[in-house]
């Protein structure tokens, strides 16, 4: 039996909706723990993500994800046997190995910030989905996901993971960011006297939504002139075509 094994690659997530009996995946999605820019420092709750427009990831391949896929479906199949099915969000967090996909863990919740690069995607009804998994069978119901890329960067106060700068006032054009066509989506933020100011958690996720990685990843830099405020900080190297394809680059090597 395995008690511990290192795992080395990278990480991607699949978060999936389970009706007790069976899943029905959504786009795979990265997210970048480290608090500082080229994977640097301290762990964070996730300081940004990508998708990709074909809902596979540049280093992923189709094998990959049905293996994932297949890994979630048999969780599911084990919890139905036990007596205890699992409707709701299932978050499955991978590493993509030599060998392929090992789970490093599991949450019966949507992922943060994942959630915000698959939910604007959903072209089905939500809330249909919901009464889907409520009622334990969304064989009938419309799942469907918009083929775009996202990509979603966190303003975060400065410390952020160890010693937040909190309470500081920062500056949301909420029209501006609108304009420039993507989704900007407050965290945890207070609301004083009009002021927005920032608590000791991220502050305001903006996401860019387009064609490509590389296009949404401009749209969401563009959106991003519209929030402002004194020490804040965002890892601007999220989704970045040169920092996508040395995760490519190092997937290649492992596999060989
Ligand atoms: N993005 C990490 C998590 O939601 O657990």
């Amino acid at each position: 039996m395995v008690l511990e094994e290192k795992v080395t690659g990278e990480e991607f997530t699949l978060q999936a909706f389970s009706d007790g009996r069976r899943i029905v995946p959504m786009p795979l999605v990265q997210d970048h723990k480290r608090a500082f820019e080229g994977d640097k420092g301290h762990n964070t709750g996730g300081m940004g993500s990508y998708s990709a427009e074909d809902h596979l990831l540049p280093f992923v391949t189709t094998s990959d994800r049905e293996r994932a896929v297949a890994s979630m479906q048999s969780t599911i199949d084990a919890l139905a046997a036990e007596g205890m099915p699992y409707r709701g969000v299932l978050y499955g967090q991978f590493m993509l190995t030599a060998d392929g996909p090992k789970i490093i863990e599991f949450n019966a919740r949507f992922g943060d910030p994942e959630a915000m690069n698959v939910l604007p995607l959903l072209e089905s009804d939500f809330a249909d989905v919901c009464q889907g998994i409520a009622s334990g069978d969304l064989s009938r119901k419309e799942c469907e996901f918009r083929r775009a890329a996202t990509v979603c960067k966190y303003v975060v106060p400065v410390g952020y993971g160890l010693a937040s700068k909190a309470g500081v006032p920062i500056k949301v054009d909420e029209e501006g960011g609108s304009r420039s066509g993507a989704e900007l989506f407050y965290a945890a933020v207070n609301e004083e006297g009009g002021r927005i100011l920032t608590t000791s958690s991220r502050a305001v996720a903006v996401v860019g939504i387009d064609s490509s990685i590389d296009a949404a990843e401009r749209q969401c830099e563009r959106a991003l002139r519209f929030v402002s405020g004194e020490d804040i900080y965002v890892r601007h190297d999220i989704g970045k075509h040169e920092v996508i394809q040395r995760k490519v680059e190092r997937v290649r090597a492992l596999r060989k």
